[in-house]
């Protein structure tokens, strides 16, 4: 049996469109950052009297299809013929936008490795969360984590930069706890096959994933939260335009969104959003502007994230 524990991560440059779906290479280069204070609690115990996985989320018994494929490379790996109980619970609400399927993976993965002792590295352990949701594999790591496109061997999660280093920090806004209408998985499928949009998405996402490299290379952090704003907008525009049409905001997101705009324009405050599959915002701003950020959405249900650690091992036996 082990336990580990793994935090979600927000993408600053989006993971959106697949290269390969079977097993989730990305069809563009993504960057984000690990979150402090949301985190995932997985414990995996090999159990030779079962005949299948039972996974258990938050206390329920559940069916996950990603789960299963990932425990299914962990027996292949492990040539072990085995199976798990898995149970996992989340501090913060599943499916609304939080990336819940990262935090998720990355921990299946890590405790896996431990309880199967497949005697995986760094890059192992990242490719085989990757498996299991492709932004997972950027929840191996802390801090700043970079994706690059690739190939099954080349492509997985890597630290850029350590929590420690990173000034940013990152409130979440919850705007509805309710389950999402279309999983990232599905709705990416549907975009990269109907949106007109879709291959100028690729090619510009890439140019933003290099310019954000840049930035974070110069700490010019607040030119990077700007790009970060920009390039979600981006992501949801493809999604406007596919058929059928996605929109993932509600009425609270557009209200949000116009109030960072405000806030830009009339009172110079570095507070910028980015929304994922969802309709929960995130504000993104430096972490010496907390205090502001903080009293300017006070209305809000927020919930600040730092700079968060990589997936950790907490309990073995
Ligand atoms: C909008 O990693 O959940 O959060 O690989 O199909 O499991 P699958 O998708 P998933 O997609 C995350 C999409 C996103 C953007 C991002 O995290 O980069």
């Amino acid at each position: 049996m082990a336990r580990a524990i793994a935090h979600p991560n927000i993408a600053l440059i989006k993971y959106w469109g697949k290269a390969d779906p079977l097993i989730n290479l990305p069809a563009v280069p993504s960057i984000s950052l690990t979150l402090s204070e949301l985190e995932t609690s997985t414990s995996v115990t090999i159990d030779p009297q079962l005949n299948q996985d039972v996974f258990i989320l938050n206390g329920k018994e559940t069916i996950n299809p990603k789960v299963e494929l990932m425990m299914n490379a962990v027996r292949k790996i492990a040539k072990k013929e085995v199976f798990a109980s898995i149970k996992s619970s989340n501090n913060f609400p599943t499916s609304a936008g939080y990336a819940s399927s990262a935090s998720g993976m990355a921990a299946i993965a890590l405790a896996s490795n431990q309880a199967y002792e497949l005697g995986l590295d760094h890059d192992g352990l990242a490719r085989l969360a990757r498996l299991g949701s492709g932004s997972a594999t950027r929840s191996i790591d802390g801090g700043l984590v970079s994706w690059p496109t690739g190939t099954d061997v080349s492509s997985f999660g890597r630290a850029i930069l350590p929590p420690e280093e990173v000034p940013l920090a990152v409130f979440s806004v919850t705007t509805t706890a309710a389950n999402k209408k279309i999983s990232s998985t599905d709705a990416m499928q549907i975009v990269s096959s109907t949106s007109p949009y879709y291959p100028t998405w690729v090619q510009n996402s890439t140019d933003d994933y290099f310019k954000a490299l840049e930035l974070i290379k110069k700490s010019k952090w607040e030119d990077l939260l700007a790009l970060a704003q920009n390039n979600a907008l981006k992501m949801h525009a493809v999604n406007l335009a596919a058929r059928p049409e996605i929109i993932y905001w509600q009425p609270e997101s557009l209200a949000i969104m116009q109030q960072v705009q405000k806030i830009q324009t009339e009172k110079q405050i570095p507070v910028y959003f980015s929304l994922d599959a969802g309709p929960n915002v995130k504000l993104l701003t430096l972490q010496k502007w907390v205090k502001e950020v903080a009293t300017e959405f006070a209305t809000w249900d927020l919930q600040l994230s730092l700079p968060g650690k990589g997936a950790q091992i907490i309990d073995q036996n």
